[in-house]
């Protein structure tokens, strides 16, 4: 274990993943323990994220857990304020949790619509504004986003997938948002845009749609849920202290070598 956030607490969203398999928020929440922070796993499902401070623990980290849908608000400040009365402060929010629908503007269901939105986009705003006072208290923090190529700087679009790209894209403009409001206050607020990552969030697309992703990778190679957990440990340590207001595409390539010849 090293100590790049020693002393610090975290609270992960959507920690637990939905299946089999290490899903992004996992990955980052025993990569933040093994680093030294103290973590806050959230989840709907107590039971799932038990199993997974328990993983922690084995490894010697810190973990605690709370259950709650952040899609709520008082679950949001009863889960801050669980940070606090836990660790004793709180220095950093992962907002993971983060949901798609299928469907273009004609036929996508309007449920499904205000699902994804609300998962993706609500949750986000939520988490973050039961954090920040809590962040200010403790002199500063870290909020980091969790975007998709799918919306990608509100640049690239997903077929098929209108309300995840507008809920993705819609995260951009609200880290440029945080990071603006709150960088005098040593608070910071940075985006990872999450590539073709095969996560449990992706386990129901069959062998031919997982190659079709990779091959759509300029290195032509799969990223896995690590490969996100280590770009977040950067944003969340100090070693970012002078980082705000990016986006961090892990995505082998895909987004800035959009027009790369494959
Ligand atoms: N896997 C990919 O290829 C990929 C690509 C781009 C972006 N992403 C993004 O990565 C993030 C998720 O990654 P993951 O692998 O950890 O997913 P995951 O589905 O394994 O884990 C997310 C967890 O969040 C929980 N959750 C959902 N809504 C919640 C709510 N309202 N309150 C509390 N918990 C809730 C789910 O139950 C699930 O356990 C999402 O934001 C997703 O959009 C993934």
């Amino acid at each position: 274990m090293a100590d790049r956030l020693k002393g610090k607490v975290a609270v992960v969203t959507g920690a637990a993943p939905r299946g089999e398999g290490v899903g992004n928020g996992m990955a980052t929440a025993i990569l933040f323990a093994r680093e030294g922070a103290r973590v806050v796993l959230v989840n709907r499902s107590a039971e799932r994220a038990e199993k997974l401070a328990k993983q922690i623990k084995q490894e010697g980290g810190e973990a605690s857990v709370f259950a709650g849908d952040v899609a709520r608000a008082e679950a949001c400040e009863a889960m801050a304020a669980h940070a606090v009365k836990t660790y004793g402060r709180l220095d950093i929010l992962h907002n993971n949790v983060g949901i798609g629908a299928p469907g273009t503007p004609e036929t996508v269901k309007l449920e499904d619509w205000h699902k994804v939105i609300e998962a993706n986009l609500t949750t986000t705003m939520l988490c973050t504004k039961a954090c920040l006072p809590r962040m200010k208290a403790g002199g500063g923090g870290s909020v980091i986003m969790v975007s998709s190529i799918a919306g990608a700087l509100g640049l690239m679009g997903s077929p098929g997938a209108v309300a995840y790209s507008t809920a993705k894209a819609g995260l951009h403009g609200f880290t440029m948002s945080v990071a603006a409001d709150y960088a005098t206050q040593n608070i910071r607020a940075n985006c990872i845009v999450v590539g073709s990552v095969h996560t449990p969030m992706v386990a129901h697309l069959g062998a031919e749609a997982r190659e079709r992703r990779k091959n759509m990778v300029p290195m032509q190679t799969e990223g896995t849920a690590w490969d996100i957990a280590y770009g977040a440990v950067y944003l969340a340590s100090d070693e970012s202290r002078w980082v705000t207001g990016i986006t961090l595409p892990i995505d082998g390539g895909l987004v800035n070598l959009r027009a790369w010849p494959r």
